[in-house]
């Protein structure tokens, strides 16, 4: 690319600092930023100014790394003939935030737009990490539009107990498991989970992390590499020096999100989400980024465009290794090299590099086929997700390639299965009577949880893999069939049925649903229903009420009166609507 195709365009920054005719406000912009050291010649200097989206803090682990990643992403920008200014973002911790880390996703998306559009900002390096920091990141770049790049913290180390991989989330369910049979203590059990945390970095198992990371690279809104660099390694700096002075240029080619984000670039990260074992709240993250970007994209698409990708990337919670391990084999460039030598990708989707997808990604492939394997020869076939329907939800998610041959053999024999469904409201009232042996819980039962999605929590909490009751456990029977309109951790590997959508608290048909109905699964026609009579059903709709809501705090009720389902991407349904707001400046602020 050339070095300056600006072709006489002025900055949005200079509407700010460099306004001869109005010397006024160009004086009261510039005399507080000249008060933290900036110089007029330097703000006057016809260089572009970029903005660094800060998503660590104290309150913020997961992406802490960013705090020290700073000084070589402004080294970056400074070298590529940018002024860096560094700024915070809403902390959004996956385990540390109540009641949900999901609630906040669009509090920290409204925040970046309102910085973005509002300061004299003309790029933006995206820092990302922690689950739904990435996806807030994307979907304000999207409806902003300016030149944008997303700059990974990378995953912790491996972690380790007693000589075996300890990856984040998946040790705990594991955990839980062992502590319920009796097989382990509370110290162990505290020092199990607390080893799979070993080092600066975000989750190092494939978790919504990982993989949303994955993603924004699929979409080309990295740099070539950047997802899976483990967050201590040297190449993380080198890749925050490279990411810093790659976006000046982005800002001087005017390459922008809605240059990138294109259907095709979409059903790239599609095939890639189902390659490397992805999380299933991908579908709603990137449903809400392709909204903000006004792309056409439904969540029966997972099913159509991704269902048959086989799984290609070996790493817990579907395989066995963490993220050191997916780094040294190559990382998401090498799966999606793979998948391109098997013309499975759209390598014309252009990408933050300047270059195309295939262009980027020319000649690369697995370093070590153990861990990203290739498309021929996977680890499991049909790794994509099925999306159900029937009278129980209009849409909801399964991944079937997480069903263990023992699981199958006990339920779904031909794809079919019929059972009892037990109801929960929520998690308190299923850890209140899940062993209460009254339910009659036994191996032919489906767990339903409902009041979980996006209204009902509020932000949709990752409940609905719900543990069988103990007496179960001890029997040996660790999962049953989970549904509900919540979600669950990318880091867990249980088969459930997620994101029912619509939700129960807004009339979806899992409202309806009572303990003792019977319920049918029917994995071939992608469907599941409860097997109520049609006059029974219509007459507990009729019935229905919904329930109150208990808002907490004035953010909780703006969020509910606006967020639309989890199938629709979770977004504040009036945002949608907003496209490119960078290019419409605002007024003058005296
Ligand atoms: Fe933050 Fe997993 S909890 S990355
Ligand atoms: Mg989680």
């Amino acid at each position: 690319m050339s070095n300056d195709t600006r072709a006489g365009k002025r900055f949005r920054s200079q509407e700010w600092f460099d306004n001869p005719n109005n010397p006024g406000m160009t004086a009261l912009y510039i005399e507080r930023y000249q008060n933290q050291a900036f110089t007029r010649d330097e703000l006057q200097s016809d260089r572009p100014i970029i903005g660094i989206a800060n998503t660590g803090s104290d309150l913020a682990p997961c992406n802490k790394i960013h705090v020290f990643l700073m000084d070589r992403i402004k080294a970056g920008i400074r070298d590529g003939g940018g002024i860096p200014m560094e700024f915070p973002v809403h902390p959004i911790q996956e385990t540390g935030k109540r009641p949900t880390a999901a609630l906040d996703r669009n509090l920290a998306y409204l925040g970046l737009v309102e910085v973005l559009h509002g300061y004299p900002i003309d790029g933006v390096v995206l820092t990302t990490g922690c689950d739904k920091t990435t996806p807030a990141m994307l979907m304000g770049a999207a409806t902003v539009d300016i030149p944008a790049i997303a700059l990974n913290g990378g995953p912790m180390l491996d972690g380790w107990w007693k000589g075996k991989r300890a990856g984040s989330g998946t040790i705990i369910w594991e955990s839980r498991r062992l502590l319920v049979e009796g097989k382990i203590d509370y110290d162990e059990f505290m020092g199990r989970v607390c080893s799979s945390a070993p080092s600066l970095g975000h989750c190092n198992s494939m978790g919504t992390a990982s993989t949303m990371n994955a993603m924004a690279e699929a979409l080309g809104m990295s740099l070539t590499g950047n997802a899976a660099i483990p967050a201590p390694f040297r190449e993380r700096m080198a890749m925050a020096y490279d990411t810093g002075k790659r976006i000046v240029q982005m800002v001087l080619d005017d390459l922008k999100p809605s240059d990138i984000l294109t259907r095709e670039a979409f059903e790239n990260a599609i095939k890639v989400n189902a390659a490397i074992g992805g999380s299933t709240n991908a579908p709603p993250h990137l449903q809400a980024i392709a909204r903000h970007a006004g792309v056409d994209l439904n969540v029966k698409d997972w099913e159509t465009v991704g269902f048959d990708v086989p799984l290609m990337v070996n790493m817990q919670p579907a395989g066995e290794f963490l993220g050191e391990s997916f780094f040294r084999a190559g990382g998401v460039p090498a799966v999606m090299g793979e998948l391109m030598k098997a013309g499975q990708l759209h390598a014309s989707a252009m990408t933050a590099t300047g270059n195309t997808m295939g262009a980027n990604l020319a000649g690369v492939e697995s370093a070590d086929l153990e861990v990203v394997t290739t498309y021929d020869a996977p680890l499991r076939a049909n790794a994509g997700f099925k999306v159900l329907s029937g009278n129980l939800f209009d849409s909801a998610l399964m991944k079937t390639s997480v069903i263990s041959a023992d699981f199958r053999e006990r339920f779904l024999k031909d794809g079919v299965y019929e059972a009892r469904a037990v109801v929960f409201e929520g998690p308190e009232d299923y850890h209140e009577r899940i062993n209460d042996a009254s339910l009659g819980i036994d191996e032919h039962t489906i767990l339903f949880i409902r009041g979980v999605g996006c209204v009902g929590y509020p932000g949709s909490a990752e409940v609905v893999n719900m543990q069988p009751p103990d007496a179960l456990v001890r029997q040996g029977i660790n999962h049953l069939p989970t549904v509900g309109d919540g979600r669950q951790s990318g880091t867990s590997e249980s088969p459930s049925i997620l994101n029912a959508s619509p939700e129960s608290v807004v009339g979806g048909g899992l409202a309806y649903l009572n303990t003792g109905d019977r319920v049918r699964l029917d994995l071939n026609a992608s469907r599941m229903d409860a097997l109520v009579e049609e006059a029974e059903w219509e007459a507990r709709k009729a019935a229905w009420t919904p329930p109150e809501l208990h808002h907490q705090t004035p953010w909780q009720e703006i969020y509910r009166t606006h967020v639309g389902q989890l199938a629709e991407g979770g977004c504040l349904e009036l945002a949608t609507a907003y496209r490119r707001v960078g290019q419409d400046l605002p007024r003058d602020n005296h």
